[in-house]
Formats: C-alpha cells, structure tokens, sequence
C-alpha cells in the first residue's frame, strides 16, 4: 500500500485540450476579442468580423479563442441569438478548405456526406444552412498556415469574400484566424491580406512571473493540496520561461514531475520530479539541435513522427518509414534522397538521440531495421518540424 497516494486530484486539468475559465495575464486580450465580436450581441446580421490572434508557441492563442467562444455563446445565448463557435485545428485537416467546411457542416447536421460537393458548394450550403436555422458562426481557424500553404490565397479569398454575392441577406460568418507568425499573409493577396489585418491580437510570450500565476492555477486545480511546493512551481515557470514563456511546456512539465513522484511515492512534487522530467523531455529541450537538422533529416524525421502519430506501434519499419519520408517531401517540394543516402540520415538521428534504431528478428521477409521515437511525442515533434520546414521554405 502506498502510505500518501497520488499528488493528483484532477489530472484532466493539466491535459492539453482543458480549457480554464480563468486565464490570467489573457484578460486584456480577452476583452479586445469581445469588443471586436460585441456587435453579434445587438445586431448580429448586419456585420461580420475577422481577427487574426497571432504570437508564440504556448503563448495562449488557442485557450484565449476557445475560451471567448464559450463565453461569447454562452452570452449570446441570452440574448436568444444562435451563435455557435467552430474551432478547427487546419493542420488536422491536412489544410483542406473542404475538409474544414465539412467539418463546420456537420457541427449542424453530423451525417452530412463527404461526397458529391465542392468546397465552394459546401460554403454555400453552409450559409443556407445558417438562413435556415437563423443561426451565426464564429470560425476558429487555428493553425491557419496550413490552410494557406494547402490553398493559397483563393481559398482564403472565397471565405472571407462569402457575403459579398450575397448583397441583401444577413451575414453570418465570422472568422477568427489563428498563426503563429503574420509572415504567412505575405502570400495572401492584397485586398484579402488588409481585410484580415485590420484586426491584430498580438500575444507576447508569459513572463516568469505570469508563467507562476498561470501554473499556481493549475496545481491548484489538478494537485491535492500542499502537494506541490512553491520552488516547484518557482523552478518550472523559470525552465518555461526559458523556452520562450511557454505556457504548455510549463503545464507538461508539471504534469510529468507528478508523475514522478507519483511513480517514486513521494507524496510531494520535489524540485528533482521537476529536473527528472526536464531530463525526460530532453530532445525537445534541444529545439536549436533539432534546427540544425539537414532540410532530409528533418523530412526524414517528419515521415516518421507522422507514422507515429496515426499508429500505436511502438517501431516502424525503414521501410514504412521511407514511404512516409516520400510524402514528406512531396508536400515540402524536395526530390527525395536514395535508399543509402536515407540509412545515413537515419543513423545521423540516431547519433543525436532522437531516435533508436534496432535490427528485427529474422522475419518472413528476412531482418529489417525498425525504428523508435522513445524519448518524444511524435505529435510535439511533427508540430516542430513543421515550424522549422515552413521556415526554411519562405
Ligand atoms: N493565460 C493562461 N492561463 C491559463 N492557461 C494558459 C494560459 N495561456 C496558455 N495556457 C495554457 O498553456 C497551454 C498552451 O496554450 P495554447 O495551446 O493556447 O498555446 P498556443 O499559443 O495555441 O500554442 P501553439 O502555437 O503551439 O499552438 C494550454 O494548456 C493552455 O491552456
Ligand atoms: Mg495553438
């Protein structure tokens, strides 16, 4: 029997899709959004709105819209308006404009099909939907750079241009645009670039001082009482801070050193849960090692976290892996490298630990080289890559 049981109370408020109903250091932000949206609350129909919230990793843009929706709908609600919020992650849509409106049609009817219609057909029948049901939507496009490296600026253009054909009938589509840096707008056109960029929320990376408010509010809710010291606390805001005032790495670092002590008994989250759990998150800590990966390396890398991802295998086969890494540099425009020169990559992540590579027993189809991603989520790592590529590429 374990003499103290587990540090936690409530673990789900450390997950990384909880939405606090407090964010503290957000509340300024937060009520530039509700006054850019107050009009749904008077007159919805006259007006639409376009927001883009802009700013680091982990500094808040995807809590702080979620966070507006709930409470804008909740409001409009009252006042007998049917407002829905639809947050869309592009990137889990592969950036596909019709995958995205799909999505936001069945929020309305779940069994719409996915067959048979146009993006463009799709807006429409969403707008009629709307009429029909005198309902406003609030679109939340997080990751929004996916939907403009997928579809450029037409796409971007069709949606935010959807009243314009419709002259004399309520509006109802607003749009909240979510990326981490204005640089993708550059490939927008023009007259669509201004009509987004005339609202800017910019989100600064959190201070240590702020990174302690936001992580004393989780212990608060997600540790049993006086589980968690104050250095602990004090030690993780620093080491959150240190990655740019990353508010997520602050909580999973929390959420790991739990789990340390949970796993060694200690009834309470030392300042070493925290330094194990930094040790543990080791390769991610190395973000700038991960930069300095050759443009193969990196698609290499990205084939295999997206593998990872999509399966619950612990390895992945050299040869799965190149099929992965194929894709990868279809999306990226990058002719792929040959199988030998594939090998070398690979040992080359190896060498830097951010995979492990073993040989497989003699198969049916002899020995194959399998691969591993121990120390990282292949979710953290793809989003990472992903930053670093995009870069590379503008
Ligand atoms: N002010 C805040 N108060 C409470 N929690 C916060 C606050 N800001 C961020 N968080 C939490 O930190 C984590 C990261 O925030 P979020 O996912 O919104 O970052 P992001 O800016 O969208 O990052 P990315 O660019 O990686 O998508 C989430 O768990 C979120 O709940
Ligand atoms: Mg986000």
């Amino acid at each position: 029997m374990s003499p103290y049981g587990s540090v936690f109370r409530d673990e789900t408020k450390l997950d990384i899709n909880y939405v606090p109903h407090k964010l503290p250091h957000r509340d300024a932000e937060l009520h530039l959004l509700k006054e850019f949206f107050s009009f749904i609350l008077k007159t919805p129909s006259k007006m639409t709105q376009r927001v883009i919230i802009t700013g680091k990793v982990g500094a808040g843009k995807t809590v702080l819209s979620q966070r507006f929706g709930a409470d804008i709908t909740r409001e409009a609600g009252k006042h007998g308006i049917n407002l829905r919020y639809a947050h869309v992650n592009c990137r889990e849509y592969r950036g596909s404009l019709f995958l995205i409106l799909h999505h936001v049609v069945s929020v309305f009817h779940p069994n719409f099909p996915r067959r048979g219609y146009s993006a463009e057909e799709l807006l429409r029948i969403l707008l009629q939907i709307l009429d029909e049901e005198n309902a406003y939507v609030i679109l939340a496009l997080d990751e929004f750079e996916s939907l403009v490296e997928r579809e450029g600026s037409d796409a971007v253009y069709k949606l935010t241009r959807v009243h314009e054909a419709r002259q004399d009938k309520p509006q109802r589509l607003s749009f909240v645009c979510i990326l981490r840096n204005l640089k993708i707008t550059e490939r927008l056109d023009a007259s669509t670039r201004s009509t987004l960029q005339s609202n800017i929320i910019n989100l600064d990376g959190y201070s240590k001082r702020q990174l302690k408010d936001i992580l004393d509010d989780r212990v608060f809710l997600a540790f049993k009482p006086s589980t968690v010291p104050e250095d602990t606390v004090d030690s993780t805001a620093e080491l959150a801070f240190a990655q740019g005032g990353n508010a997520r790495f602050g909580i999973e670092l929390l959420w790991r050193a739990g789990k340390y002590a949970d796993a060694e008994d200690l009834g309470t989250v030392i300042p070493e849960c925290v330094r194990k759990a930094v040790s543990s998150v080791y390769p991610l800590m190395r973000k700038s090692e991960l930069a300095t990966l050759s443009l193969h390396e990196k698609l290499l890398l990205l084939g295999i976290a997206r593998f990872f991802k999509e399966s619950q295998n612990a390895y992945v086969s050299l040869a799965e892996a190149e099929k992965a890494y194929a894709v990868a540099c279809e999306e990226f425009s990058a002719q792929p490298h040959g199988h030998t020169q594939l090998w070398k990559h690979l040992q080359m992540l190896s060498a830097f630990g951010i995979v492990e590579t073993k040989v497989s027993a003699a198969g049916s189809r002899g020995r194959s080289t399998l691969i591993s991603l121990p120390r990282i989520s292949a979710y953290e790592l793809e989003k990472e890559l992903c930053a670093l590529l995009g870069h590379t590429k503008t």
